[in-house]
């Protein structure tokens, strides 16, 4: 059976641009005129598509988007808003619709809109095997991240996925890719803390052969890579000013220019961004651009830090000691009572990475497979910013110069990770010449 789109504008021109482009998609079409007769057609029969003009005669798109939303909620719903009202489109994609179009038509865009709106299948099932099997937790704040994560994920809305360092938020960001109507086509991180100023512009866009010393062939780009995709735009808080600007661009012009490139292309990409930073508050510094905070926050998601869901940590520990026993193809150890509930009663600082590190340092420590609260090596040397750090602590120290060391390793090995191991980006981070960062690392003996 054909698939059925529903058109609803009061201008006869668009009703019937949008008839014959959807038609040639093999589509059966209807028409309403206002929001009185889309209603009808909606309680007659069930639609895969709706497309909307923001104002009708008798009421608003708005208003469309919150019916379907409350009563038709597998049909996606996509608005048709004036060129440049972008607050209607955002409230339009706060309200639920899954994306929205600007007049005038443009029909490349249009055929892609409806491509992928007929990707989207009956909704995903909160629980849905997928997001189980790798988000783990049952506690109240995961079920709840669990289903927003399965309704964004039909939503083609920018997410930015705020939470503590460590706390799953670019797990998080593959589920919304991987559940959604993109999955067939890739999932591309960037690390933008990570990437030299001076090569951002071309690392996002980019470049043609020649058009820099060191350009010896032509290069795609972050977002052509991401091109039907998504694109993850991670530690986005590190974004220079400069890139920003462009960035912003190419988000509302949905296409890029390479460096060295004549004209700009098309890209179709669906941008999820997060920082462990507060974003609100950067902007409010004036470290962050308002129109590209505007522009990437049109919804928020909230990762919460694991010490707000204990009940998790126990499970969690457990699926990560059976991994780690499963790459090493040997027994996976058991926590005694004692140690689960030091982990239970920790803070966590660096949320699930850090609990999965700590345990991976306690397997190799661990005698007969018994993990013991003391190889979890709590209390010894509490993690910085973890709020219980030096000045809580002074008369538990017996040696200052390994306390301090501790200190030194974990801030140098947090700041590594963040920036996968790229060494110049860490000792940017901590403030450190390179020079100085390569002294500390083979003082404390990192690799
Ligand atoms: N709910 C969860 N269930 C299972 N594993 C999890 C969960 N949350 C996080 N993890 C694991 O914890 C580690 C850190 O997660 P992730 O990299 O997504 O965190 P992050 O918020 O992006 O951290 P950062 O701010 O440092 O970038 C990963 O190995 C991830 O698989
Ligand atoms: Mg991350």
């Amino acid at each position: 059976m054909a698939q059925r789109a529903l058109i609803v504008d009061d201008e006869p021109d668009i009703r019937e641009l949008l008839e014959i482009t959807l038609g040639r998609m093999k589509l059966d079409t209807r028409c309403a005129r206002n929001v009185k007769e889309a209603r009808e057609w909606l309680a007659r029969e069930p639609f895969d598509l709706c497309l909307t003009d923001m104002r009708l005669p008798d009421g608003t798109g708005q208003e469309l988007v919150q019916l379907i939303q409350q009563r038709y909620p597998q049909t996606p719903v996509a608005m048709i808003t004036a060129y440049g009202s972008l607050d209607t489109a955002i409230n339009a994609l706060k309200a639920g619709a899954f994306d929205f179009l600007t007049k005038p038509v443009d029909l490349a865009r249009l055929r892609e809109l409806v491509a992928t709106a007929l990707r989207l299948r009956s909704p995903a099932q909160p629980g849905d095997g997928s997001v189980d099997s790798r988000l783990l937790g049952d506690s109240p704040p995961m079920r709840l991240l669990r289903k927003q994560i399965a309704k964004l994920s039909r939503s083609q809305a920018p997410v930015y996925i705020s939470g503590e360092s460590g706390s799953g938020k670019e797990l998080v960001a593959r589920l919304i890719h991987e559940l959604g109507p993109r999955s067939e086509q890739p999932f591309v991180p960037v690390n933008c803390g990570a990437i030299p100023s001076e090569l951002m512009e071309s690392e996002f866009f980019g470049h043609k052969k020649g058009s820099f010393t060191g350009a010896v062939e032509d290069k795609p780009g972050l977002f052509k890579a991401a091109d039907g995709g998504t694109l993850f735009l991670d530690e986005v808080a590190d974004l220079p000013l400069a890139m920003q600007v462009k960035l912003l661009r190419a988000i509302q012009e949905k296409a890029v220019r390479a460096v060295g490139g004549q004209q700009e292309v098309a890209v179709d990409v669906r941008i999820l961004s997060a920082t462990h930073k507060d974003l609100a508050g950067e902007v409010a510094a004036g470290r962050f651009r308002q129109d590209l905070y505007y522009r990437l926050n049109v919804i928020e998601l909230g990762v919460p830090p694991l010490r707000e869901r204990r009940e998790d940590i126990a499970l969690l520990a457990e699926r990560s000691l059976q991994r780690l026993a499963a790459e090493c193809g040997l027994d996976a150890a058991q926590l005694s009572d004692e140690a689960l509930e030091k982990l239970k009663n920790y803070r966590f600082p660096g949320n699930v990475r850090e609990l999965e590190n700590m345990l991976e340092r306690a397997y190799t420590l661990c005698e007969d497979d018994v993990i013991q609260a003391s190889d979890l090596r709590l209390g010894d040397a509490p993690a910085p910013g973890s709020g219980e750090s030096a000045g809580g602590n002074l008369t538990q120290i017996d040696d200052l110069e390994d306390f301090l060391e501790n200190i030194e390793r974990q801030a140098i090995m947090q700041a590594l990770e963040e920036t996968r191991w790229n060494r110049t980006a860490a000792a940017q981070r901590l403030g450190l010449s390179f020079r100085s960062m390569r002294y500390r690392l083979k003082k404390l003996g990192i690799d």
